[in-house]
This record gives C-alpha cells, structure tokens and sequence, in this order.
C-alpha cells in the first residue's frame, strides 16, 4: 500500500552510531523516525532523554515520531518539543491529566498523539479524539524491542479507525509492536496507516535497510 508511512524505532539501532543509524533510514526511505523514550519507572528499561533527540536532529530532516514512556511526562514536554520533536505520542496513564497534557502538546505546535497499551481500553482515545493527530496503539506491552505481536489487538485498531473516520479530521493510525512482513498486513487490513517497527527494519544491518522498508509496505 502507497500511503503507509514506515516510522523505524530506533531502539534496535546502533546506540555507538546513532547518527550515522538515523541517515542510513532517512536514505533507506524511512518516513518518520520513532524514538523510544523510557524512564525505568512507568517501563521497565531506560533508553534516551532529550540531548540525545538534540543531538540526532541535524542527521535528518524527516519527522521526529517521539513515544513517551514516561511518568510523570508533564514536567518533560517543553525539552522534547525544544530538542526537535515533530510527534510528541503519551500515554493516559503517564498522566495525571491527559486532556492537560495533549493540550500542552499542541500549543508547543507540535502533534500531539495518544497511546493505549494492549490492556487499555480504546474508549480511554473518546474524550481527547478532537486534541489529536495521532492515535497509537501498542501491539506488545511498551519497554522493549522484539517481542511477539498480541493478536487481540486487532480488533482494538479497527474500534481506532471507526472512531477517526467518524471525526471526519485527517489522524494518523499507528501500530506499534512486533510488526513484520505478515503481521503488517493485518494491522493494515484493520485499518492502520503508520507502521513502527524495529527489529524487522533494523535485521541484517545497514544494506538492508531500504529491502527491510519496501517489504513493510508491501
Ligand atoms: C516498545 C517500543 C517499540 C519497539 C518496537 O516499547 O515502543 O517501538 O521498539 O520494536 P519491535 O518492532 O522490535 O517490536
Ligand atoms: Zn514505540
């Protein structure tokens, strides 16, 4: 499908290379780059924090898809959206006020995104739909790279793609989790339009890159 945007995270990256890694997908005809942010406290592994968004900023121009796992995540905005976050995506738990934090989010002039974990009921996107440009939805539990797709969340993109297509405004559907050449068909099937993946962009190393995007996008 023409119109699906590959968003590679960059959590299965080079961490010693991170910028040569983010203009190897650039050149690979990434559309986005979805950067992992985790605390060790509302997910149980650490990755990066806003310097290091700063300093890959000049490696690309393509849009910065930022997932925040983070708690609290108010107090932390402000340095996403300075370091160079295009996409700032937050989860209703990482609260405490979600509608607060969205809102936040978008006077920064960035675009706000909602992201509900596999045990997080889609009514929780309801309140907010109006405040988005973004809806993830997490097919594994958030914290690590190459784990396996949870099927049940099938049902849940397509509950997404009911409710956006009611709001008649243009939001991003993406999928996040364990996405590869077979599970992509079906997250797209049931609706989504923004592929995140990591292990199965990043596999067999640079020169792959680019064969890894196009099989994504079918
Ligand atoms: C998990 C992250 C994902 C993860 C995806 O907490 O949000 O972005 O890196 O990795 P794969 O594609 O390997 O499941
Ligand atoms: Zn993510």
């Amino acid at each position: 499908m023409a119109n699906v945007r590959i968003s590679p995270s960059i959590l299965s990256a080079d961490f010693a290379r991170l910028g040569a890694e983010i203009e190897a997908l650039d050149q690979a005809g990434a559309d986005l780059i979805h950067v992992d942010v985790m605390d060790g406290h509302f997910v149980p592994n650490i990755t990066i924090g806003p310097p290091i968004v700063k300093a890959l900023r000049p490696h690309t121009k393509k849009p910065f898809d930022v997932h925040l796992m983070i708690s609290p995540v108010d107090p932390f905005l402000d340095a996403f959206a300075e370091a160079g976050a295009d996409g700032i995506t937050v989860h209703p738990e990482a609260g405490p006020h979600i509608h607060r934090t969205l809102q936040h989010i978008r006077d920064l002039k960035k675009k706000p995104g909602i992201v509900l974990n596999p045990g997080t009921p889609i009514d929780h996107i309801d309140p907010v739909l109006d405040l988005v440009d973004l809806v993830l939805i997490m097919t594994v539990n958030p914290g690590f790279g190459g784990q396996s797709f949870i099927t049940s969340q099938l049902k849940k993109i397509e509950a997404a793609a009911e409710r956006i297509a009611k709001t008649g405004r243009v939001i991003a559907l993406e999928v996040d989790g364990g996405i590869n050449e077979t599970t992509v068909k079906q997250v797209i099937s049931a609706g989504a339009d923004t592929i995140v993946a990591g292990t199965a962009v990043f596999r067999g190393g640079p020169a792959r890159y680019a064969s890894n995007i196009a099989a994504l996008r079918g």
